[in-house]
C-alpha cells in the first residue's frame, strides 16, 4: 500500500480538523492536544502504523490514516450501540473521539526517539521487504502505557473513562487487559460500553487495513500473468516525494522526505 504526497496531506488536515471539532476548549485541552501534534507533525505525518510489513498500516503515513480511519469508525458504531439501547449517558462523545484520536499514540515513541525508523539491514529490506525496523535505543514501555505517559508529559489531561478505553483499546488480545474485560463481578466491570466501542472500532479498522494491503497480493500469488508489485519505502517515497516537497509548507518536514 501506498499513499500519495497528497493523501498524506490531506489525512493530516482531517486528523487536525478531528480535534478541532470534537475536542472542548476544557481545560485549554484542544489548545494544548493541537500544540502537542504540531510540535511532532514532521514525525507523526509520515509515520507508519507498525514496523513490520505483516501488521496493518507499516507504510509512510499509515499511522494518521488509520487514525482517522478509528474515528469515523468509533463515530458509527456509537450510533449503532446506541441503536441497540446501550447506555450513553455513560461517556461523553468528547471521551469518544479523544480516545479515537490518541488511543495509538504511544506507537510515536518518546519525545527523543521514534519507534519505528527505517531498516538498515539490506537484506531484510530486499529479501523480507522490511521497510522498518524497531528503534532500539527507546525504552520498552506498552503502546497504550506510552501513549498516557506522553499526555501527562505535555500536560494533556484525560478523563478516567478516556484512560480505560485507551489502556484497553486491544481488547483481550493483549492478556494485561483481563483485569478490565474479564471480572466477573458485576462491580468490577467496566461502568460503560466505551472500551468496548473504541476496541470494535480498532479492531474492525484494523482488519480492514489488512483486507486492503494483503488479500490483492494473496489473491494474486498464482498468477503468472501479473507481476509482483514491490511495496517499499524507497518505491513510495520516489514517487510522493516531488509532489510532497511541492505542497508542504514545513521546512523540517521537507529535509525529511528529501532525506529518505
Ligand atoms: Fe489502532
Amino acid at each position: 500500500m501506498q499513499l500519495s504526497a497528497e493523501q498524506i496531506q490531506s489525512n493530516w488536515k482531517v486528523f487536525l480538523h478531528n480535534i478541532e471539532t470534537h475536542i472542548s476548549d476544557k481545560k485549554d485541552r484542544k489548545q494544548k492536544l493541537l500544540n502537542f501534534y504540531k510540535r511532532y507533525e514532521e514525525r507523526i505525518i509520515l509515520m507508519p502504523a507498525a514496523h513490520k510489513k505483516e501488521y496493518h498500516g507499516a507504510f509512510p503515513g499509515g499511522y494518521v490514516a488509520h487514525v482517522n480511519r478509528v474515528v469515523q469508525a468509533a463515530i458509527a458504531l456509537h450510533e449503532l450501540w446506541t441503536t441497540f439501547g446501550a447506555d450513553m449517558t455513560t461517556y461523553t462523545r468528547e471521551e469518544l473521539i479523544f480516545s479515537a484520536i490518541n488511543h495509538d499514540l504511544g506507537k510515536m515513541g518518546d519525545k527523543e526517539h521514534e519507534s519505528y525508523i527505517p531498516q538498515t539491514d539490506q537484506w531484510r529490506k530486499d529479501k523480507l521487504g522490511e521497510d522498518y525496523m524497531f528503534n532500539k535505543k527507546l525504552a520498552f514501555c506498552s503502546v497504550p502505557d506510552r501513549g498516557l505517559f506522553l499526555l501527562q508529559q505535555h500536560d494533556i489531561s484525560y478523563s478516567f473513562n478516556e484512560m480505560v478505553a485507551i489502556q484497553t483499546h486491544d481488547g483481550l488480545y493483549d492478556t494485561a487487559n483481563e483485569k478490565y474485560l474479564k471480572a466477573f463481578m458485576p462491580e468490577q466491570k467496566p461502568r460503560t460500553s466505551l472500551p468496548y466501542i473504541l476496541h470494535q472500532a480498532d479492531l474492525m479498522c484494523a482488519r480492514i487495513e489488512f483486507e486492503e494491503e494483503w488479500l490483492p497480493k494473496l489473491n494474486n500469488q498464482n498468477s503468472v500473468d501479473k507481476p509482483k508489485k514491490q511495496f517499499t519505502l524507497q518505491d513510495n517515497i520516489k514517487s510522493s516525494k516531488a509532489k510532497a516537497l511541492k505542497n508542504v509548507s514545513s521546512p523540517g518536514l521537507k529535509n525529511m522526505l528529501d532525506s529518505l
